[in-house]
């Protein structure tokens, strides 16, 4: 397995994922988690520095341990991690001083008969120069002994640079970024010369974690939280696929789905997995609690407590689970590295069942760990989970309660239910479902005035929303055409009565956020 050492870049998780697509297994850990010991442990077969924002200049600058350097394994350094390891191998680093360089330049060959470099400069443009990423502001200025030049921007003398003999690569730009064209190759290159042999399926994942699975638990009972999302749905299938009948599943019903959505789960489960699930119709618990609630972070916290009280009530009917299995995936275990110095800002409280392994003495068994959401994807397609269930847009926790500003009502609900199954109805009919990445419906908090057959009518706004996005924390607006808009808003307002009016919303993440509260 390959090892990224995260040294901060914004971007690291974008390294993970370049290498995933070329089936090799690699972990991200943070530099100041990597020591001696770490690494004897972990026998990296390649290691890659990350980028990152600090300065090696800097009192206390992120370094890896010398130690990396005597593996005998191939190193490759990007940005930040160019500048460590020239750091650390005798070179020289700069201050930026009007050398900082962010965004496109253009890369040409110096040198030649470097693998990394295969297939890259192609002799066929302009001088076989590279489009790259840079994002910099201190820069090498000498190269450690032991290093050739294999490439150079205007701005970036040493923009490739090797040490052949010892397998060491160090690039000054960003290759794991769209903007920067053929990096993959530059990975597919660094892999192939480190020995990987790209194996790493699915298959083989699965197998490996049913494995696991068995051995973790033993003969022990297992809870599983199931929201008929796609990361716990197929970490209860695997679950199940590995112990059976020692899995059983609570699904929390808080009265905020959308139209038909419980049936479907329970239906799915039950029916087709043979699953053993405790369907929990707690909708009155809940929205009792959430009356005359405006507030959104009093409205998550609420569902977020109530979530954990009725999961352990209906819990201890099972009697005796020792575990309690959850859909984790890997960009949330991931620690990043935050150089901010303060506790970040919390925008939003996320519901989950934080907090209850340890209320209940339970042991945690996250079987999507290592995982990002388009291989668990795949992992549920392995597993024989429909294709309508896996290509699932996200629902989050606290369910239509955040699509509905202000206070939620039964009323509201109802309405809000027809009009975004109208909508996901139009966006699977256009087939653009799978071009989305989330899109849904939300009531807002005022009614506007309208005039329908002759009669004036004062009902509900009606906010559409859809976005594209790779991981849900940054997104732009989808753009639908007017005429599917037109289209939408006319099928809405004549078939849910309540609606008169509907908006599309056009705002991307930053600045807004993908739900609405
Ligand atoms: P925001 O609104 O923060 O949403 O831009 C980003 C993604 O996270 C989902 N989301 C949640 N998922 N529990 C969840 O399981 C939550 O409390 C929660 N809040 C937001 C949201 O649907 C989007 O996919």
């Amino acid at each position: 397995r390959l090892l990224i050492i995260d040294f901060g870049s914004q971007v690291t998780q974008l390294i993970a994922r370049r290498l995933r697509e070329l089936n090799v297994y690699c972990e991200i850990h943070p530099f100041n988690k990597v020591d001696d010991a770490f690494l004897a442990e972990f026998a990296p077969k390649a290691v890659i520095f990350s980028g990152g924002p600090s300065s090696v200049f800097a009192p206390g600058a992120p370094m890896p341990p010398q130690t990396v350097f005597t593996l005998g394994v191939p190193i490759l350094g990007i940005c930040y991690g160019q500048q460590v390891m020239m750091h650390c191998l005798g070179g020289l680093v700069e201050r930026g001083h009007g050398t900082a360089e962010f965004g496109r330049a253009y890369v040409t060959p110096s040198g030649s008969g470097l693998a990394l470099l295969d297939g890259w400069f192609d002799p066929n443009t302009t001088a076989g120069r590279e489009q790259v990423w840079m994002s910099h502001g201190d820069h090498v200025s000498k190269i450690a002994p032991g290093f050739e030049v294999f490439g150079t921007s205007p701005n970036a003398p040493f923009a490739i640079t090797a040490d052949p003999s010892r397998h060491f690569y160090a690039v000054q730009f960003h290759p794991e970024v769209h903007h920067t064209p053929k990096g993959a190759k530059l990975y597919e290159n660094f892999v192939k010369l480190a020995g990987f042999k790209g194996d790493w399926t699915m298959g083989a994942y699965r197998d490996e974690a049913i494995r696991k699975i068995r051995e973790q638990v033993g003969d022990a009972k297992v809870i599983c939280g199931l929201s008929g999302g796609v990361d716990s749905s197929v970490a209860a299938v695997l679950i199940h696929e590995a112990i059976g009948d020692q899995l059983t599943c609570v699904f929390v019903d808080h009265g905020l789905l959308r139209l038909g959505e419980a049936e479907q789960v329970v239906t799915m489960f039950r029916d087709n997995y043979n699953m053993p699930l405790i369907h929990a119709d707690e909708s009155e618990l809940f929205l009792g609690a959430l009356e005359g609630v405006s507030d959104p972070e009093i409205k998550r916290k609420t569902i977020g407590r109530l979530f954990i009280d009725v999961f352990q009530k209906h819990a201890t009917e099972v009697g005796g689970a020792k575990f309690l299995a959850q859909g984790t995936l890997y960009p949330d275990v991931i620690e990043s590295v935050s150089f901010s110095g303060g506790p970040s800002v919390t925008i939003k409280s996320h519901h989950n069942v934080g907090g209850l392994p340890e209320k209940m003495g339970l042991k945690l068994v996250e079987p999507l760990r290592e995982l990002f959401k388009d291989e668990v994807r795949a992992l549920g397609r392995e597993l024989g989970l429909p294709a309508s269930f896996i290509g699932r847009h996200p629902f989050p926790g606290p369910g239509l309660a955040i699509r509905c500003p202000g206070e939620i009502t039964v009323e509201k609900l109802d309405i809000l239910r027809k009009a975004d199954a109208v909508y996901i109805d139009q966006i699977r009919k256009h087939g653009l479902y799978d071009d989305i990445w989330q899109a849904f419906a939300a009531i807002l908090p005022m009614r506007t005035v309208g005039v329908m057959g002759d009669g004036r009518t004062y009902d509900f706004a009606l906010a559409l929303r859809a976005v594209t996005s790779v991981d849900g924390m940054t997104a732009d607006y989808y753009p639908f055409t007017h005429d599917f808009l037109g289209e939408t808003s006319t099928r809405i307002i004549n078939e849910v009565p309540g609606i008169n009016r509907v908006f599309y919303d056009c705002t991307s993440k930053p600045p807004g956020t993908i739900e609405l509260e």
